[in-house]
């Protein structure tokens, strides 16, 4: 099948790139020139394990391409897959469809056939409705349908979630657009992935319902460690303890930083101002969207409990800045408040992580990126361990420092406190 997908983030050349590696002929459209260029260059612009060379392979056997005409894009293709950003609205808490709307305008002035429009983008409820209105405009409803199909992918385990997902979700009104895109992803059916086929609207609400409920399991779990920690107990025994019940499931059950990325934060606040906006009251995401918001300057007091309330000129190293483990994302990560407050009340900080240099601490005083991770330890105050890549799972803080020890704080209870202790650092984690 012949596909087009819109964004070539991080949904958008994901997926488009596994279909191409299922054997369709895929269309990856930017607005962005310089990322489509490096991408004909064989050059992937996101850190995603898996990803660059997937694109070499399909780019090379020509069912990969990249381009940055849309008209051109929708007219050769069959499918057209919107995978463009819906971030929060500055200042406000609802999602800004302005790329999803820009995107339909262009759909409409370009269709020459049938088209299957599919959002794969999160999208509040009702916006099906509103692209199929502003494509109508122009075109006549028998020349297109109008589907949503969420996306569950996650950064750093993207091409896995996408060739193994655990359902995939058809948000149609239209049959025969279900069978087509049955059809389409039939290859991960048959490797066991649920195909549910619902409403347009109830697919756009699964999506954020879904983020919404993993948010919720995060800071509950965030919650118990700070009564944990009051408490004298291990928040993993509990995280155990409660994991093994079926109904509740260990995963997403770590207690950690505040959760950060492009998702989990733009789409709790989304899904409550959609619910207002039909005049219901989503009380429990609220409470959860305070908690997490909350929650960085909860941690960030214990870092001044820490260094005794005296932070000017301490040397703070952070491994990892990102959001999570295996990916270069930044958005949303809850080092882009902590560092900044750290800054503010003088201290020197340094930063490693796997993806490099980020750009977003560029204006921030004293901070500094060192791209060594034993460099970036040596002299320090205080190490936090902020995020859970693999490169920091075993290092051997004893070797690596041979005077003055530092203090580690781990923000993702990766260490065991008593063995890290036991080598003379003064060491303090979460919920425990
Ligand atoms: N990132 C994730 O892990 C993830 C997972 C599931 C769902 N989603 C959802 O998928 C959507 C996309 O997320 P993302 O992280 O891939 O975003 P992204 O910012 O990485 O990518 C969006 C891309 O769309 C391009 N774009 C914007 N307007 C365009 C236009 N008119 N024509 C062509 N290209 C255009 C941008 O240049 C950008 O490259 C969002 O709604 C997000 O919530 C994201």
């Amino acid at each position: 099948m012949k596909l087009c997908m819109i964004g070539t983030g991080y949904v958008g050349l994901v997926s488009g790139v596994c279909f191409s590696d299922l054997g369709n002929d895929v269309i990856c459209v930017d607005k962005d020139l310089d990322k489509i260029n490096l991408l004909k260059k064989g050059q992937v612009p996101i850190y995603e394990p898996g990803l660059s060379e997937l694109v070499v392979k399909n780019y090379r056997n020509k069912k990969l391409k990249f381009s940055t005409n849309l008209k051109k894009s929708i007219q050769e293709s069959d499918i057209i897959f919107i995978c463009v950003g819906t971030p929060t609205k500055k200042g406000g808490t609802s999602a800004d469809l302005s790329q999803i709307y820009n995107v339909a305008k262009e759909i409409s002035l370009s269709i020459n056939k049938f088209k299957i429009i599919i959002t794969k983008s999160t999208v509040p409820v009702t916006t099906g409705d509103e692209i199929e209105r502003i494509i109508s405009k122009r075109n006549n409803k028998n020349r297109f349908s109008v589907v949503s199909n969420p996306e569950f992918l996650r950064e750093g385990e993207a091409i896995r979630d996408f060739t193994y997902p655990d359902r995939i979700v058809i948000g149609s009104n239209d049959l025969k657009s279900n069978r087509v895109l049955k059809n389409l992803y039939s290859p991960l059916i048959s490797k066991g992935a649920q195909y549910i086929h619902t409403s347009r609207r109830a697919a756009e609400l699964i999506k954020y319902a879904s983020n919404a409920f993993l948010a919720t399991k995060v800071t509950f779990i965030n919650e118990i460690a700070n009564l944990c920690e009051k408490t004298g107990i291990n928040v993993e025994d509990i995280s155990i303890g409660m994991g093994l019940d079926k109904r509740i499931g260990s995963r997403f059950l770590r207690a950690g930083p505040a959760y950060g990325g492009s998702c989990f934060p733009k789409d709790t606040k989304a899904i409550t101002s959609t619910a207002n906006r039909f005049k219901t009251d989503l009380s429990v995401i609220k409470s959860v969207i305070r908690s997490n918001e909350n929650r960085s300057n909860l941690l960030l007091s214990r870092v001044y409990e820490i260094l005794n309330k005296k932070i000017k000129n301490k040397k703070i190293t952070f491994l990892g800045v990102t959001f999570k483990a295996n990916t270069d994302d930044m958005r949303d990560s809850s080092s882009l408040s902590m560092i900044p407050a750290l800054s503010k009340k003088g201290a020197i900080i340094r930063y490693f992580d796997p993806t490099g240099y980020k750009k977003e601490f560029e204006k921030i005083k004293n901070v500094s990126f060192i791209n060594n991770i034993k460099k970036s330890l040596i002299g320090s105050d205080l190490v936090i361990i902020h995020t859970e890549w693999n490169d920091f799972k075993s290092l051997n803080f004893k070797q690596i420092i041979k005077g003055k020890k530092f203090i580690i704080y781990d923000m993702r209870n990766i260490y065991s406190p008593s063995k890290i202790k036991s080598q003379g650092f003064k060491y303090f984690s979460i919920g425990r």
